[in-house]
């Protein structure tokens, strides 16, 4: 087993990293405070290949593989985890559902555009009464001719405002339960596509999160992903590679929080020395890298699995968990180790602190992810 990486997996993490520092490092906190979602910083991330990474060359992305794909999420999100989602949304629920599943003409019409950054994408799949509970989809999708009309309302859909284009799940035919359910292709400007309002939210704050409403919409048949009925599958299998990214997020939370701990803890001085000396200090640091390392290998060995195109479902979901558990307890570490002053923005602990929470929550609460494990457990 080689634990190496390679020099593109080392030039990609110093790509990702070098842009975090330059591009979003000076802006974030101002667009926490403002809830400003980071449009030309997402722009230039587009510009650099990082919004389609895993897509084909062919299809306007980068063709790199899952592995890379973790080391830029950490990267990115050890500084803003608002640009990350978004990042991670585009690429692994957008991207990468469109290039496995869409049609040649999907492809050429929606792919190439959010492969190479120049548009935005959302999945749509959560809604008030439908969040883990996935199956039960109360958006229609009725055929109609040679269309789809559909009503309803999604919630909380990261990037609702700025994506162009939109994955929606929805149920086609009700008595079918979930083998009824379809996923489409719909444009926002869409007659009948209403954008409801931003969330106020605890963290990620720069994202762009809102409520979508559809009236008697008109989606074209060819803007079904799939055979008819094949969008609780889609909605499934896109997740699965999803998590992988909202683990990697969640690694760079924590990670984000360690190296301003650490480096706080070399200078801050208490009873006469810096307060790394302290034997209080230093376990919890210990602590922290350790946590660190092992949620970094669990999203590395899933990225790898998806790499070998072995089963990963599982393996994301345990990184996931993991991650996002990691997050929450080195972020709560990382603002003790800076007392006072981890409480108040300028330090940026108490953000990533924040930012930790959702990932526990979306692409699957660590409920779900439980549930997904324990399956995987009781069938192996
Ligand atoms: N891959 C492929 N197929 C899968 C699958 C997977 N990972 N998981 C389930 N399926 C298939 C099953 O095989 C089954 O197929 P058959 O009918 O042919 O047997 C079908 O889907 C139904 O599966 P289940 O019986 O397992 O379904 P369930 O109702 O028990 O649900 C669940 C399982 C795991 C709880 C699922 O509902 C789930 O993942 N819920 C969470 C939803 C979620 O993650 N939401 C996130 C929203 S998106 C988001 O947050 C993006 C963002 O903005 C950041």
């Amino acid at each position: 087993m080689n634990f190496q990486l390679t020099e593109e997996h080392l030039m990609i993490q110093k790509a990702a990293r070098d842009f975090a520092n330059e591009t979003l490092k000076a802006g974030v906190i101002e667009r926490d405070e403002l809830q400003k979602f980071p449009k030309e910083e997402i722009k230039k991330l587009g510009e650099l290949g990082f919004m389609g990474m895993m897509v084909s060359p062919e299809y306007g992305g980068g063709g790199m593989d899952t592995v890379s794909y973790v080391l830029a999420m950490e990267e990115i999100s050890k500084i803003d985890a608002s640009v990350s989602v978004c990042m991670s949304v585009n690429n692994s629920l957008v991207c990468w559902g469109l290039e496995n599943f869409g049609t040649e003409e999907q492809k050429r019409k929606y792919l190439v555009p959010l492969a190479k950054g120049e548009i935005i994408g959302a999945f749509l799949l959560s809604e008030p009464e439908a969040g883990s509970d996935a199956t039960s989809q109360h958006t229609t999708a009725i055929p109609k001719g040679d269309k789809y009309i559909l009503n309803g309302t999604k919630n909380w859909i990261t990037n609702g405002n700025s994506a162009s284009v939109y994955l929606v799940i929805a149920q086609s035919y009700p008595d079918k339960k979930h083998k009824g359910i379809n996923a489409f292709i719909v444009e926002k400007n869409s007659k009948g596509v209403v954008v409801g309002k931003k969330e106020n939210k605890l963290g990620i704050r720069g994202s762009d999160t809102h409520s979508i409403m559809f009236t008697d919409v008109e989606v074209p048949a060819e803007n079904r992903i799939g055979e008819d009925g094949f969008g609780f599958k889609f909605a499934m299998k896109t997740l699965s590679g999803g998590r992988i990214g909202i683990a990697s997020q969640a690694l760079g939370i924590a990670s984000g929080a360690y190296e301003l701990a650490l480096a706080y803890s070399k200078e801050r001085k208490a009873f006469g020395v810096p307060i790394s000396q302290h034997q209080a200090i230093q376990f919890k640091l210990a602590d922290m890298a350790t946590q660190i390392d092992a949620a970094r290998l669990l999203c590395l060995k899933a990225a790898w699995l998806k790499d070998q195109h072995l089963d990963y479902t599982q393996a994301g979901a345990m990184a996931k968990v993991f991650a996002s558990k990691v997050a929450m307890d080195t972020t709560t570490e990382a603002v003790q180790i800076h007392g006072g002053y981890g409480y108040v923005k300028e330090y940026h602990v108490e953000r990533l602190m924040r930012d930790a929470k959702i990932t526990q929550i979306y692409e699957g609460t660590t409920e779900v992810q439980k549930i997904v494990i324990s399956r995987g457990v009781l069938t192996a």
